[in-house]
């Protein structure tokens, strides 16, 4: 007798393993132990070499196709993401046997709303990061956190954090790609979504896998 494991209901259902995927993407900002919760975020400099990176997954808008990340301002990545720069997104979620690939264009916010309220609403101690003294990626002679000696092993207060929100950036993606994975022994499924800009929706299709 064979065994063959239940197939999930969207296997074979285009809209439900659109909803799927970004079941899996949303997971990644409520469940920190969720592969989606550090999804790696693609960018491309100017001589066309790719650049990957893992970024915490802050927020999800599954209607207006946004994903929220928090960067330093004085980051590579800042001057690879000028101008709505294209940008991709990786998941793989092995339990729920997914790769979601997204692709869109993205932007740094530094000031305004939406870096104002991501940069209070997040804890003291995730703050401390973008205390360094140097940018990113600078090269040093001695092995170091890069931050002050004073607050090294301490979480900020407040008042001493207000310094440093200069150095702070929300990343805004947003995604007219999204392409789905599905794994099965039963047979794998592979579908793409694009967003259409004259009708205001995605259009999708199966793909071989
Ligand atoms: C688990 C993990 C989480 C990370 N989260 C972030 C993040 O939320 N934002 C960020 O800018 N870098 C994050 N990083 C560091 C980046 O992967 C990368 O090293 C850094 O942003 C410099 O990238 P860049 O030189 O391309 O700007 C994280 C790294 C790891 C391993």
């Amino acid at each position: 007798m064979t065994h063959q494991l239940a197939l999930p209901a969207y296997y074979n259902d285009l809209d439900a393993s659109f909803a799927e995927a970004w079941n899996v993407v949303e997971a990644g900002v409520t469940d920190r132990k969720s592969p989606a919760h550090t999804p790696t975020v693609g960018t491309v400099d100017t001589d066309g070499t790719p650049h990957l990176r893992i970024m915490i997954l802050r927020e999800v808008s599954r209607d207006l196709r946004t994903l929220r990340f928090h960067t330093d301002a004085r980051s590579d990545k800042i001057a690879q993401l000028e101008h709505k720069a294209a940008t991709s997104v990786l998941v793989y979620d092995a339990a729920a046997k997914a790769q979601i690939r997204l692709s869109g264009r993205a932007q740094i916010a530094g000031n305004g709303d939406v870096a104002d309220t991501a940069w209070s609403g997040s804890t003291a101690f995730a703050r401390r990061c973008y205390m360094a003294e140097a940018a990113p990626g600078t090269p040093i002679a001695q092995p170091s956190s890069g931050l002050p000696d004073w607050i090294e092993g301490k979480q900020p207060k407040e008042d001493q954090l207000a310094d440093y929100r200069g150095n702070f950036a929300a990343l805004l993606f947003q995604a007219d790609r999204i392409e789905w994975l599905y794994l099965a022994n039963a047979g794998h499924r592979r579908a793409r979504w694009h967003w259409d800009q004259t009708q205001n929706l995605w259009l999708g299709n199966w793909l071989v896998p």
